[in-house]
């Protein structure tokens, strides 16, 4: 977990985060839809002919487009017509007209880690990559703050801070690749919400080109501004619909004390939840809370080769960490049900390689990419989200925040409508078909099950006053008609 020595940090940097590796003929739709690579063909004389006058280069190399057109998973694959990679905000701004003047879609694209496939187009696209925007700031100590470019690694920053003694509040698998641009973009969560929130808690400001041009900056503002609407928050969260942010000034922490890592096995879900109240406070407060279930556990620890934590008869392995200067002292109230602890760096990070293992090995499972859902419901509800996914798909794998009420289901052995039938379960449920990972393409059929008619409609309306011709991200979030 995020925690906090830099050496424990770079023990964990990437894990987790090996990209599966998929060819072409592994390709599967979306959920519901048959929408596949349509192939992008030549890029329009036009279109470079207006890029030309922006003196950004476009990348048209077939292999260096092929290793952008696919996403982490390998379940989407679209066509790219060509590629630029923009430094700064201007250039962002001046690729935006040109592929407007021409009326050719944009597909923004940070460090295509998302897995709801809202990185990669589905129609021949011009791929706005934004790992050029990588300046990084000294960080600002006396507001605690610092201003990255969209294009900056999440690990990268979090070096950045540690460097400055304050912490970086959200933490992630993915981190060596994944883009704070992209984190704002989807709102990413990750194993820090408890302590510090999901990405909208952390962003003090941020620079945005939106779809028709218009530059927003919020950058520099004083923490309290009440000034109206809150128009670049609206910005977080849109996954790269609205427009293009190209930096992030974010809030940094103060370095919580060292901390203990606990493995507590459980039968359910609430029990999991009980032992997380049980600990935390002012003294030693709860830094993280999350679940994976005996199968996950039993892969993972076989994979890396270390010692299982999971009591026999334990359906779940929770782990706790405590910020309690690492003396275990934290734990005292769960004392009686923990199985194994981890104090120094090296078992911390044991402990926390089982839990940050899973998106890779689900990913690399023997045939068919597999569908993951990325749900949230209320807490007393948990158990019974997870009886009805099995109900519809028996050998599901289930891991996640369990704090956050957010699930993440891997429909192992899912037969065709099961990941619909689990995402009406969860609307059954009063919960939300995205809890952290956005909507992307995955899910944009389905955001009724998660927003009323007339929020879907505002979001429709609100998009139309910037892209009228919706030219940004089309199909990402919102589906087209
Ligand atoms: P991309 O994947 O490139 O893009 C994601 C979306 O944001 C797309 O719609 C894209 O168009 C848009 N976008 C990207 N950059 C910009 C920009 N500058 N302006 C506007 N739009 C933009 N997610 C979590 O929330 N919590 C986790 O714990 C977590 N763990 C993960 C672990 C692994 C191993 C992997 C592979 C992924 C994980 N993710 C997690 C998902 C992913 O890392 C996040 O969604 C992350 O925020 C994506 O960042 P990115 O830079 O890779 O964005
Ligand atoms: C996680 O918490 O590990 C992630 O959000 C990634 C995933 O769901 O696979
Ligand atoms: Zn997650």
């Amino acid at each position: 977990m995020g925690a906090v020595q830099p050496a424990e940090r770079d023990g964990r940097t990437g894990a987790g985060e090996g990209r599966p590796r998929r060819g072409p003929d592994q390709y599967h739709d979306r959920i519901g839809d048959g929408v596949g690579d349509r192939g992008g063909g030549a890029i329009p004389a036009r279109l470079v002919q207006a890029l030309d006058a922006t003196g950004v280069r476009v990348v048209t190399d077939a292999g260096v487009l092929a290793g952008h057109a696919i996403d982490w998973t390998g379940r989407w694959r679209g066509p790219v017509l060509g590629m630029v990679r923009p430094t700064s905000t201007g250039q962002v701004a001046a690729v935006l007209g040109a592929a407007r003047a021409v009326g050719v879609p944009v597909q923004v694209q940070g460090g295509n880690t998302g897995l709801v496939g809202g990185s990669v187009p589905d129609r021949p696209s011009l791929l706005l990559v934004t790992t050029g925007l990588d300046r990084l700031d000294p960080v600002d100590a006396v507001e605690r703050t610092v201003l990255a470019g969209a294009g900056v690694p999440a690990a990268r920053l979090a070096a950045h801070a540690v460097a400055a003694g304050l912490r970086f509040g959200v933490d992630l698998a993915a981190r060596e690749s994944a883009t704070v641009g992209g984190m704002a973009a989807t709102n990413a969560g990750g194993i820090g919400v408890l302590a510090h929130g999901m990405m909208r808690e952390q962003v003090r400001g941020l620079t945005a080109v939106l779809a028709d041009g218009r530059v927003l900056s919020t950058v520099g503002r004083p923490r309290k501004d009440n000034a109206g609407y809150p128009l670049a928050a609206l910005l977080v969260g849109a996954e790269g619909t609205l427009g293009v942010i190209t930096e992030v000034e974010l809030a940094l922490h103060p370095t919580p004390p060292a901390s203990t890592v606990a493995a507590v096995g459980v039968t359910r879900l609430a029990d999991a939840v009980a032992a997380a109240r049980l600990v935390g406070g002012p003294g030693a407060p709860l830094l993280a809370a999350e679940v994976v279930d005996a199968t996950g556990v039993r892969r993972a620890v076989q994979a890396l080769g270390v010692a299982d934590p999971l009591p026999p008869d334990a359906a779940w392995l929770v782990l706790l960490e405590v910020a309690d200067g690492g003396t275990g002292a934290g734990l005292v109230p769960v004392a009686d049900l923990v199985a194994a602890v981890g104090t120094d760096a090296r078992d911390r990070a044991g402990l926390w390689a089982i839990r940050e293992r899973q998106t890779e090995q689900y990913a690399t499972l023997p045939g068919p990419p597999v569908d993951k859902l990325d749900v949230s419901v209320r807490l007393d509800r948990l158990d019974a989200l997870v009886e009805r996914v099995r109900a519809v798909v028996p050998r599901a794998g289930v891991f996640g925040h369990v704090l956050d009420g957010n699930l993440h289901v891997q429909l192992v052995g899912a037969g065709p409508g099961d990941p619909e039938r689990v995402l009406g379960a969860v609307a059954e449920l009063g919960g939300s078909i995205s809890a952290e990972h956005g909507i992307g393409r995955l899910k944009a059929a389905h955001l009724h099950l998660a927003r009323s008619a007339a929020e879907v409609a505002w979001m429709r309306q609100l998009k139309a006053t910037v892209d009228p011709q919706g030219l940004l991200n089309p199909g990402v979030l919102l589906a087209d008609g």
